[in-house]
């Protein structure tokens, strides 16, 4: 195979991971930021995010002159591709994607491109930008051919390289043959080791990437509302999940019940989905009501942890263990630890934190938190320890070395790391998610409260109740 030359704008966890990405698979690479001290970092050897296995990947595409960093974008000038992956932030005003930044590096690339080559929207965009671009690129080069083609990301934080490189799929989406060809081309290497590239329509490619995203929401927001009626029916969630996840159709990945859905994509894509079909006109009952359940479920486990303390935090010590939305990674966007914490310190509460990697990005986001790099310093004399993030290194806590060094023995496991059957051993009082405690209520007690007529008015309630 012949290397394609690439450009990647953007040095996120997108664009690197990609950038790296296409060097392994044997391109050539040149990964463009305009922000000078991520780029000089990256010139150094170092390496900005935390993503397992980032490092080794950047210094080996490097080593093989099939990586290179750069500020100027006229640097990408000979490429048949350039991949733009710049950053997508929901807007403040109606959480719509802004797309400054895309049309920006749209116009910048399109003024230095070489013709015939593609720009390639990585970025996750509503439908239609594909269309905008292209207009942004006829006006800047009305007289040399250049193709404009969607390809979306799906990398999880925390396993992005081996979701790059081993994709459940890969979508093109191209109006151009021309753009086809480039595409089917640098995906080659992954194709020929038997994954899947689905060519679609560009507008078709932008849309797969938020219904792909709104649906595992979805589905995350479903095993949640499942884990509250376990316990309310003394089942237990992880059998549940078990017994729905085993039948192919469903599938048993994203049915993990937890403190509600957090991170760069799914808060994001989730409301912007909603504001593009608002847009158009379109209902999308089923998210906007994944959206309202998942941000009433991230403030209502700070609930628990007042229920287990007899309703008063007031003056008491709790240690948070884990801070960032999900484990290896030092992502602290839309965290569900954010609300906690924040609740917690309103109701008096002295909060201290424990996270392998996510301390800095935490520092940015919560006041009056004391961190610790040792979670059993942490908990020291606390009242309570809350189960936020399941990091390796939590799952392998010493429950006995905890329970020591606490003043009570209260936890709160919002990731189902512990049976509560291990923790009552050394002697915690446990609260956790989706199954009832040690005692199992009586089966009296499980009279229905309401009508299914009353279900709207029910519903209103609970939600005005965690509001
Ligand atoms: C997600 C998508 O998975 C990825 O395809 C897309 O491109 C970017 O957004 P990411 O945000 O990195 O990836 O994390 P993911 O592993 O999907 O988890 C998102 C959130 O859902 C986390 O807060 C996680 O804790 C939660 N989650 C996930 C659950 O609560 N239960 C689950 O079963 C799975």
């Amino acid at each position: 195979m012949v290397g394609k030359k690439l450009a990647v704008v953007g040095t996120g966890y997108v664009g690197l991971v990609a950038g790296a990405c296409f060097a392994k698979i044997g391109h050539d690479v040149i990964c463009v930021d305009i922000d000078a001290d991520r780029i000089e970092i990256l010139q150094k050897g170092g390496i900005p995010i935390y993503e397992p296995g980032l490092e080794t990947l950047v210094h080996e595409g490097v080593a093989a002159g099939r990586l290179k960093f750069t500020t100027k974008i006229a640097d990408a000038a000979p490429c048949d591709a350039a991949f733009i992956a710049v950053g997508t932030p929901p807007r403040k005003s109606d959480g719509a994607a802004d797309l400054s930044f895309v049309y920006d590096c749209a116009r910048e690339l399109a003024a230095i491109l070489k013709p015939g080559a593609v720009i390639v929207d990585k970025s996750t965009v509503p439908v239609g930008t594909g269309d905008t671009v292209e207009r942004i690129v006829r006006k800047t080069r009305p007289d040399v051919p250049i193709y404009v083609a969607s390809n979306p990301e799906f990398l999880r934080e925390g396993s992005a390289i081996i979701d790059f490189l081993e994709p459940d799929r890969i979508v093109i989406g191209c109006s151009d043959k021309a753009a086809e060809d480039i595409l089917a081309a640098v995906y080659a290497p992954l194709v020929d080791k038997g994954h899947r590239l689905i060519k679609t329509k560009r507008r078709s490619a932008e849309l797969i990437k938020y219904a792909s995203n709104a649906f595992l929401a979805t589905k995350i927001t479903f095993v949640n509302e499942m884990a509250d009626l376990c316990e309310a029916v003394d089942a237990d969630i992880a059998e549940v999940a078990l017994g729905m996840g085993t039948d192919s159709r469903i599938g048993p990945q994203f049915l993990q019940a937890g403190p509600g859905y957090g991170g760069s994509c799914f808060p994001k894509d989730t409301l912007a989905l909603v504001r593009t079909a608002q847009e158009f006109g379109v209902s999308l009952r089923i998210v906007e009501q994944t959206v309202t359940a998942n941000n009433a479920r991230k403030r209502r486990m700070a609930q628990k942890v007042r229920h287990i303390l007899h309703g008063n935090v007031e003056g008491k010590k709790i240690a948070v263990l884990g801070l960032t939305f999900k484990a290896d990674t030092d992502d602290m966007r839309a965290s569900p630890s954010i609300p906690m914490i924040e609740l917690l310190q309103n109701a008096g509460a002295k909060v201290h934190a424990y996270d392998p990697e996510g301390i800095e990005q935490a520092k940015m986001v919560l006041t009056d938190v004391t961190y610790h790099l040792d979670p059993y310093q942490c908990a020291q004399d606390a009242d309570a320890v809350i189960i936020m993030t399941d990091w390796e290194s939590i799952r392998h806590i010493d429950l006995a070395k905890l329970a020591s060094v606490m003043r009570s023995h209260v936890l709160i496991d919002l990731r189902r790391v512990y049976p509560p059957e291990e923790a009552a051993k050394h002697g915690f009082t446990i609260e956790t998610i989706g199954r009832t405690g040690l005692e199992p209520s009586p089966i009296s007690e499980f009279e229905p409260h309401f009508m299914h007529s009353d279900l709207n008015v029910h519903t209103r309630q609970a939600e005005e109740q965690t509001a």
